[in-house]
């Protein structure tokens, strides 16, 4: 097996969707161009920025900075570094993460939480590669490669004016997606081996692994509202629970019982229900095109019932898009919020 192969299993999965991520993950980890990483929590958008980073050549170390979990007051320091005596507590001089990633790469998780005032510091530091530390005129040149993610709509935010539209841009220049685990249920098996295998090395558990067929069933089946991260919290319990003896349905039953009274198993609202629902079944006429090879193969329809679906399609859409926020949703249909609700009530959203 090459080193790059070796790598970029890290990313375990063999799905189409984990596949072509795994490719755009080896095309684009030796250029030097930011990377957004988006999916739902606890999906895997970590282990894609390390896999970019252990395969991107550079010298320097992977620096993570978690911007959500950052007092909002110290993170200018903590990216930017300070000098001594810059503020109260600032007994002496300290490396930013941003100077600490020279010749390396620079992660910024949950980028969609950095504070509006900063954003303008931080798109001159993406921008110059250059910056100047809290409380000092000296400016420090950088090399680093930068990779956010976010869990957060970042178009959300830039339509809210939460989030700099130049900084959106200049950080979306290679978007990476990162599926949800419902999305790709035939990785779960394999997911289920190598958690199992990592928590056993990790010491958290001298347990040999083994499961039954209808108990792995019962994980291949679960909609994983919390992703890869509920799945390896959910083996952690099987393998404690299990004594060292084979996993059984019932033990996954209990379990997975426990996962929905924690309120982890949401299925969507009725808007992402009803896409998900039109994306499994999608209508033959998605575009211009098709219509026209409908129409010329004889095929007949009533418009004012097709245009019904499309509108129920584009409206559930932007739904999604906006989280729900109808305020946002109305925005992006140029509808107004009441108009927007009757909307809703007739197409049954
Ligand atoms: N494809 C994968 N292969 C192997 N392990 C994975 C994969 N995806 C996720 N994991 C494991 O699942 C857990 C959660 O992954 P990770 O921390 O990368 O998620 P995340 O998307 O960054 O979550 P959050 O949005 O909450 O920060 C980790 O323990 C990670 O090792
Ligand atoms: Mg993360």
């Amino acid at each position: 097996m090459s080193f790059v192969d070796n790598l970029s299993r890290n990313i375990v999965g063999s799905s189409d969707a984990m596949m072509a991520l795994r490719k755009s993950v080896m095309d684009v980890a030796e250029h030097n161009i930011p990377v957004l990483i988006l999916g739902p929590s606890g999906s895997g958008k970590e282990v894609v920025a390390q896999s970019l980073a252990d395969l991107s050549g550079r010298s320097g170390k992977l620096i993570s900075v978690n911007c959500a979990s950052i007092p909002k007051s110290l993170l200018e320091a903590e990216l930017f570094g300070y000098e001594k005596g810059a503020f109260t507590g600032a007994s002496k001089t300290h490396k930013g993460k941003f100077e600490q990633a020279h010749n390396g790469t620079l992660f910024l998780d949950e980028i969609g939480d950095m504070p509006l005032d900063l954003q303008s510091k931080l798109l001159r530091a993406l921008e110059t590669k250059c910056f100047s530390p809290v409380g000092s005129s000296r400016e420090i040149e950088v090399d680093f490669r930068l990779i956010c993610a976010t869990h957060k709509n970042l178009y959300k935010q830039v339509v809210l004016k939460n989030f700099r539209s130049d900084l959106f841009f200049r950080i979306s220049a290679f978007p990476i997606r990162v599926p949800a685990l419902k999305d790709r249920s035939g990785d779960i098996e394999n997911l289920v081996y190598h958690l199992a295998q990592q928590l056993t090395l990790s010491g958290q558990s001298n347990m040999k692994f083994e499961i039954e067929g209808d108990a792995l069933w019962l994980l291949k089946t679960f909609s994983w509202p919390g992703n890869v991260r509920q799945l390896r919290n959910v083996i952690e319990c099987l393998i404690i629970r299990s004594g060292g003896q084979a996993i059984n349905a019932i033990q996954v039953q209990q379990a997975l019982r426990e996962q929905n009274e924690q309120g982890l198993n949401d299925q969507g609202s009725p808007a992402q229900q009803a896409l998900n629902a039109e994306e499994s079944n999608r209508s033959p006429l998605d575009s211009v095109t098709d219509y026209r090879s409908f129409f010329v193969s004889n095929g007949k329809l009533m418009i004012a019932e097709h245009l019904k679906t499309v509108e129920r399609k584009v409206v559930a859409a932007a739904l999604v898009a906006a989280e729900n926020d109808v305020e946002l949703a109305a925005k992006m249909l140029h509808l107004s919020v009441s108009e927007l609700f009757d909307k809703k009530q007739t197409l049954d959203l």
